[in-house]
């Protein structure tokens, strides 16, 4: 690659945002693309047909508009049904974002680990096999969240949102004895890329503490790996934002303390 390469993160909604701020701290030299298909959120509301139909032709016409070399779907509610179609239908690089099954089994200690995602996600077969391939015995508890994805476009949007409401969907990811460390939930898998957003209040919320793992570093390596050595120039963090609603989004106040103090431009 000899220019600048142009990257597309695309989600349902801001939740990708988790992964593109990683991706861009990662490769700073590239151009970004922020597809937010907020006309369409949230996917975990949707029907597994009605996703695809709704994806793979748009990201068609995505990839006509704006040409990326790389198209990230910072979105596993999306990732875990459509990755194998749009792979079929274009032939640019896709990089996916599925829940961190793998590396949550092989680091818990207690060996019981909750994945925590929309309700679309923990019912797919893809998540069902990852459990299958890589549960290394660890009893793996699948938490649907019906609205948390919501409330962390709520929180973004700058409107309270309760503790109440956030616990009410958080608390069955916590399973086993309370009062011993090695028989309850010591690891949570964020399998949604929004509830990173609300790590402060999951973090504080929870009724012990766990470890949560976000898998956003991981993507930007592979990003990385797959976009081969840095060759220098742009050098920027901010990424041209798209919504499909095209509604107008005044983020810049609400999403600075996401990006190191920047906020996107
Ligand atoms: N951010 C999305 C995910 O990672 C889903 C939110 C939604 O649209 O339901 O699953």
């Amino acid at each position: 690659m000899t220019n600048s390469p142009t990257i597309l993160v695309f989600d349902s909604g801001l939740g990708g945002l988790t992964v593109l701020r990683e991706v861009v701290a990662t490769r700073p030299d590239a151009h970004y693309v922020y597809v937010a298909d907020d006309a369409f959120f949230p996917y975990g509301h949707h029907s597994e047909d009605e996703i695809i139909a709704r994806v793979v032709p748009l990201m068609g016409e995505l990839i006509g508009t704006h040409d990326p070399d790389l198209v990230v779907i910072a979105c596993n509610t999306a990732s875990t049904l459509v990755l194998s179609h749009l792979r079929t239908a274009y032939s640019l690089p896709f990089v996916g974002t599925v829940p961190a099954i793998k590396p949550a089994c092989a680091q818990s200690k207690s060996r019981r680990v909750s994945v925590l995602g929309t309700k679309g996600t923990v019912k797919r077969e893809y998540t069902k096999a990852l459990i299958r391939d890589f549960a290394q015995g660890c009893e793996v508890t699948l938490v649907g969240s019906p609205e948390l994805a919501s409330l962390a476009e709520r929180a973004l949007g700058g409107h309270p949102i309760s503790d109440d409401d956030i616990l009410a969907e958080l608390t069955p990811c916590f399973v086993g004895d309370a009062a011993d460390a090695g028989a309850r939930t010591d690891t949570v898998v964020l399998a949604c890329t929004h509830y990173p957003l609300l790590l402060d209040r999951l973090t504080r919320l929870a009724p012990w503490p766990v470890d949560w793992i976000d898998p956003a570093p991981a993507i930007a390596r592979r990003v990385s790996d797959l976009l081969g050595p840095a060759i220098g120039g742009i050098m920027q963090s901010g990424a041209e934002m798209i919504f499909t609603s095209n509604r107008v989004h005044d983020l810049s106040a609400t999403l600075t303390p996401f990006f190191g103090g920047r906020a996107l431009a």
